[in-house]
C-alpha cells in the first residue's frame, strides 16, 4: 500500500489550519473527505481543491454526533473509496475563566475536541486495519504543554487527545496503522484572526515577539507536518507529539 491515491479524512476542513492540510494533501495525490459542521463549507473547499485539479469531496457532520460522523464516511466510502488516513482537526477554543466555566461549557468543549475525535477515529479506523495501512493524525495544541489561561476545557480536550495518540499507537501498533498528534501554536488562521479583533488575543507582531522564529506560523506550516505523517516514509512513526511552534516552548 501507498499513500497516493488514498482517501484521506481531513475534519474542520472547511477553515483555518483544516483547509490547508485538505489541499495539502489533495496536492500530495490523496482524495479528500472534507468533514465541517457549517452548512455548505466542506462541499465549498472540496469545490475549490477540484478547481485546482485535486480530487476532493465535502459533508456537513457535527464531529460530536456520532450518527453524523458515520453517515458523512458512509457517503465518503461511497464517493471515494475505503478510508486510508484521518486527520481529526476540528475544534473550538472558548475562552472562559475557570471558576465561571459551566459544566455545559465544560462538555461541550470536551464533545467537539476529544469525543469527536474518538467518533471520527473508531468509525473510520476499521478501513485502515482491513487494508494493513493507514494513517492517524490528530491535531492538538500547545495548552496541552504549556497550558493555556482561561482554557482549561480546551487544553484538557487537547491533553486527552496526545494521550489517546500514545493509547492507540501502541493498541494498533501491528496493524501497519500509525497515530501521531501534530500540537500547533499560534497559527494566523481567521479564528485566531477574529480574537485578535475583539482584544482576546495580542496583535500577530506582539504575538511574534514571543515566537523565536519571529513570526505567527500558517496553516502550510501544519500541513507540511501532516504531509509527512501521512506519508510512506513515516511507517516507523507512531504514538508521537510533533510540535510544530516556531521554537516556542521548547523543553
Ligand atoms: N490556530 C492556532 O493557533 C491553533 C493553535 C493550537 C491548536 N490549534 C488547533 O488546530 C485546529 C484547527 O484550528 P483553526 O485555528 O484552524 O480553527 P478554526 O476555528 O479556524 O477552524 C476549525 C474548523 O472546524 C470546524 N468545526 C468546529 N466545530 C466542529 C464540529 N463540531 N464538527 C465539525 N467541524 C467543526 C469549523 O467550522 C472550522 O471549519 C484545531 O484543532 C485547533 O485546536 C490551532
Amino acid at each position: 500500500m501507498t499513500a497516493a491515491g488514498q482517501v484521506a479524512v481531513v475534519t474542520g476542513g472547511a477553515a483555518g489550519i483544516g483547509v490547508a492540510i485538505a489541499e495539502r494533501l489533495a496536492k500530495d495525490g490523496f482524495k479528500v473527505a472534507i468533514l465541517d459542521v457549517v452548512e455548505g463549507a466542506a462541499e465549498q473547499a472540496a469545490k475549490s481543491i477540484e478547481n485546482a485539479g485535486g480530487v476532493a469531496r465535502g459533508y456537513r457532520a457535527d464531529v460530536s454526533d456520532r450518527e453524523q460522523v458515520n453517515a458523512a464516511l458512509e457517503a465518503a466510502r461511497s464517493d471515494l473509496g475505503p478510508l486510508a488516513a484521518v486527520v481529526a482537526n476540528a475544534a473550538i477554543a472558548p475562552q472562559q475563566p475557570f471558576l465561571d466555566m459551566t459544566l455545559d461549557q465544560w462538555n461541550r468543549t470536551l464533545a467537539i475536541n476529544l469525543t469527536g475525535t474518538f467518533n471520527v477515529v473508531q468509525s473510520a479506523l476499521p478501513d485502515l486495519v482491513d487494508a494493513g495501512w493507514g494513517r492517524i493524525v490528530l491535531i492538538s495544541s500547545s495548552s496541552a504543554q504549556r497550558g493555556a489561561p482561561k482554557m482549561a476545557h480546551y487544553a484538557a480536550s487537547k491533553g486527552g487527545q496526545m494521550a489517546l495518540t500514545k493509547a492507540l499507537a501502541v493498541e494498533f501498533a501491528k496493524t501497519g496503522v500509525t497515530v501521531n498528534t501534530v500540537a500547533p501554536s499560534s497559527i494566523d488562521t481567521p479564528s485566531v484572526q477574529k480574537k485578535r479583533a475583539t482584544g482576546a488575543m495580542p496583535s500577530a507582531e506582539d504575538m511574534a515577539k514571543f515566537i523565536p522564529v519571529g513570526r505567527m506560523g500558517t496553516g502550510e506550516d501544519i500541513a507540511a507536518a501532516v504531509a509527512y505523517l501521512v506519508s510512506d516514509q513515516a511507517s516507523y512513526v507512531t504514538g508521537q507529539t510533533v510540535s510544530v511552534n516556531g521554537g516556542s516552548f521548547i523543553g
